[in-house]
């Protein structure tokens, strides 16, 4: 019933020639995604026209951005607004990345204002949770995971929290080759969608799509996304090489 949700995290990489090879290299991979499937493409801001002109003839294919922030306009340097992305084309964003956590100081405050500002533009968000390792050796990651999802999702209607996108992604396996094995995944995966039950429904847990991130690649890629709670994936690294996510998306 849920779509799977192939997305792909470039990062701070790929200048405007590289993203166009890069999309130019998927394209035939791309064009034959299928109907219960989205693939989803997070190039920097400088790269988002490039990626929205190049996909604009595929049906199952979108352009999100890495970040956006909570407010319209106004004196906020360095700052991009949700219009600024509706305009290129693009039709949603990852929001409270660990990167946006951890380097620039995100809280889940922050998270839950970007998350509304961008449904008000039907800009769907992807909502990142995860823990650190010392976390989940401690025990404390299920309340972690939990807060950062009650607080992100704070004074959203069940609807609301159906339309948008929740990524589980443990610090310790982001960049590391270290991937969580498929029962750690499809368990805290189920225990988000416990989550949403308790605080929602069983009806809205169902809707809301929930993607694996951390070292996700071509080798473990289909074991994560047979798991009974794992919707999709979000990967980092492996979405930057032709071969590696053109495989991910066939998994
Ligand atoms: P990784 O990154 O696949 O390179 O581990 C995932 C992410 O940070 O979204």
């Amino acid at each position: 019933m849920r779509q799977t949700i192939i997305a792909g995290n470039w990062k701070m990489h790929n200048d405007r020639a590289a993203a166009k090879e890069l999309v130019s290299g998927l394209q035939d991979v791309l064009a034959q995604v299928g109907d219960n499937r989205e693939v989803i493409l997070c190039p920097p801001y400088t790269d988002l026209e490039t990626a929205t002109t190049l996909i604009s003839k595929l049906a199952h294919v979108s352009v999100y951005a890495q970040n956006m922030f909570y407010e319209e306009k106004g004196a906020f340097t360095g700052e991009i607004a949700p219009s600024m992305l509706r305009e290129l084309g693009v039709k949603g964003s990852i929001i409270g990345h660990s990167e946006r956590r951890g380097y620039f100081g995100e809280t889940n405050l922050d998270t839950n204002k970007k998350i509304k500002t961008a449904l008000g533009h039907k800009l769907r968000p992807i909502l990142c949770v995860g823990e650190n390792e010392d976390q989940r050796v401690n025990g404390v990651m299920k309340p972690w995971i939990q807060m950062q999802i009650l607080e992100g999702l704070q004074g959203l209607s069940g609807e609301d929290v159906a339309s948008i996108v929740i990524a589980y992604e443990p610090l310790w396996a982001i960049g590391t080759g270290r991937t969580a094995t498929v029962e750690q995944a499809q368990e805290v995966c189920q225990y988000i969608r416990q989550v949403l039950a308790d605080a929602y429904s069983k009806e809205i847990a169902d809707k809301t799509p929930i993607l694996y991130g951390g070292s996700v690649k071509a080798a473990n890629a289909k074991d994560i996304l047979q798991q009974a709670d794992i919707d999709g994936v979000l990967v980092g690294g492996a979405s930057l090489k032709v071969d590696e996510f053109s495989q991910i998306i066939k998994a």
